[in-house]
């Protein structure tokens, strides 16, 4: 074989052409604990303490055999089914992952095939960019509308028609900007759009309530997928659990694109503790709400531009720079997110919303740091 006279031959070998082609997701994650963490809309005072004393009390035997699952699906139908649901959901029906990202990510690998479609909308999440490129999927976004940033219907419409996108995908309400679609309107779309897989990605749900499990028969819309995840609320980030919920026929599909042992154990017990504790989570959520009330009033009366809808995070446009009032924040030991190269939200910063106390002392250090620039 003349292997040196072959072009482009490297030293390593290389991956598919896609790979090579593609950005890996890339976010600010280290050295992010000693700080009051406002960057990554996670809970910001932690899970239940009853999920830190099971994980205590798990035993040498349980970490040196690989995790079961069972109890765990039956956990989350249990939880759903607490808020009310049209048509009772099945253990069939919910898909265990190591964090919503590694569903999304297997839902791509399952159903994306190369040079389908993408359809979504922007600014969003920024995961489903790299997992469409991965597969070498084409990426149709269309942008919020207005100066609400809201969902642009009829456009969605209009392409799911002219497109026939494989997948898409709607975050409800939208990271970063909160914007909010009533549950009917998206079952409406995966009505309109039947060979299209709709994947709603309901991580911040819990602070709005607009989830569209309630009213889905998944048997009548097996193309609805829901998202779910225990990272933001019940404050379990570090241990990468969340779920998919949706027709049992695709759930399994996707299911098959993940290793057997994907859910590691500790996440297993943390997560059966953290659904058993519902008013641990909605306790969270209510100090969430109370606080992101209190941040809009001083907002609005301040003159900084802002923008605050579903969610538990806002933007906002400071005067100065958003990348000197990051750095200036980061030295009073709060984190925030610049939006920076976001499509609409550029120069923007996200703040995630936490208890009322912490919010008072961003505020305060926000609007200590802005006075600086009137004064330059
Ligand atoms: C909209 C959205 N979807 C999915 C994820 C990933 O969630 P998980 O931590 O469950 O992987 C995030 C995390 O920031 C998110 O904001």
């Amino acid at each position: 074989m003349e292997i040196d006279k072959q072009p482009n031959i490297s030293a390593w070998p290389m991956p598919r052409q896609e790979v090579e082609n593609m950005h890996a997701y890339s976010a600010p994650l280290e050295g992010r604990r000693d700080y009051l963490r406002l960057d990554f809309n996670e809970n910001t005072i932690g899970p239940s303490p009853l999920v830190a004393k099971a994980l205590k009390q798990i035993s040498a035997g349980e970490i040196a055999t690989y995790p079961e699952y069972s109890g765990l699906r039956e956990a989350v139908v249990e939880n759903l089914t607490s808020k009310g649901l049209k048509v009772p959901l099945q253990t069939t029906q919910i898909g265990l992952f190591n964090g919503v990202d590694a569903a999304i990510h297997a839902i791509f690998h399952a159903y994306g095939n190369q040079g389908d479609q993408l359809l979504t909308t922007t600014p969003t999440f920024g995961y489903y960019g790299p997992c469409a490129h991965m597969q070498g999927m084409q990426i149709s976004e269309i942008p919020y509308k207005g100066k609400h940033f809201d969902f642009p219907m009829s456009e969605i419409k209009e392409a799911l028609i002219a497109q026939k996108p494989r997948l898409l995908i709607i975050c409800n309400p939208n990271n970063p900007t909160g914007t909010r679609l009533a549950p009917e309107m998206i079952l409406e779309l995966a009505v309109f759009a039947p060979n299209t897989l709709v994947v709603i990605d309901e991580l911040y749900e819990a602070f709005t309530g607009d989830s569209i499990l309630p009213i889905v028969d998944f048997e009548k819309t097996p193309n609805l997928v829901v998202l779910r995840s225990l990272s933001k609320t019940a404050g379990l980030a570090g241990l990468r659990i969340g779920f998919a919920i949706g027709d049992s026929n695709v759930i399994n599909r996707i299911n098959r694109v993940t290793g057997p042992y994907d859910v590691n154990g500790f996440a297993v017990t943390a997560a059966l503790t953290a659904l058993k504790d519902q008013p641990y989570i909605d306790e969270y959520v209510a100090k969430v709400l109370l606080a992101k009330q209190w941040i809009e009033v001083q907002l609005k009366q301040s003159n900084v531009r802002h923008h605050l809808a579903g969610g538990n995070y806002l933007l906002i446009w400071p005067k100065r720079q958003n990348t000197e009032i990051e750095r200036a924040l980061k030295e009073n030991g709060i984190l925030v997110r610049n939006m920076n190269g976001k499509a609409l939200i550029d120069k923007s910063l996200r703040v995630s919303i936490g208890t009322k106390k912490q919010m008072q002392e961003f505020w305060e250090a926000f609007q200590k740091n802005e006075s600086m620039s009137t004064a330059k």
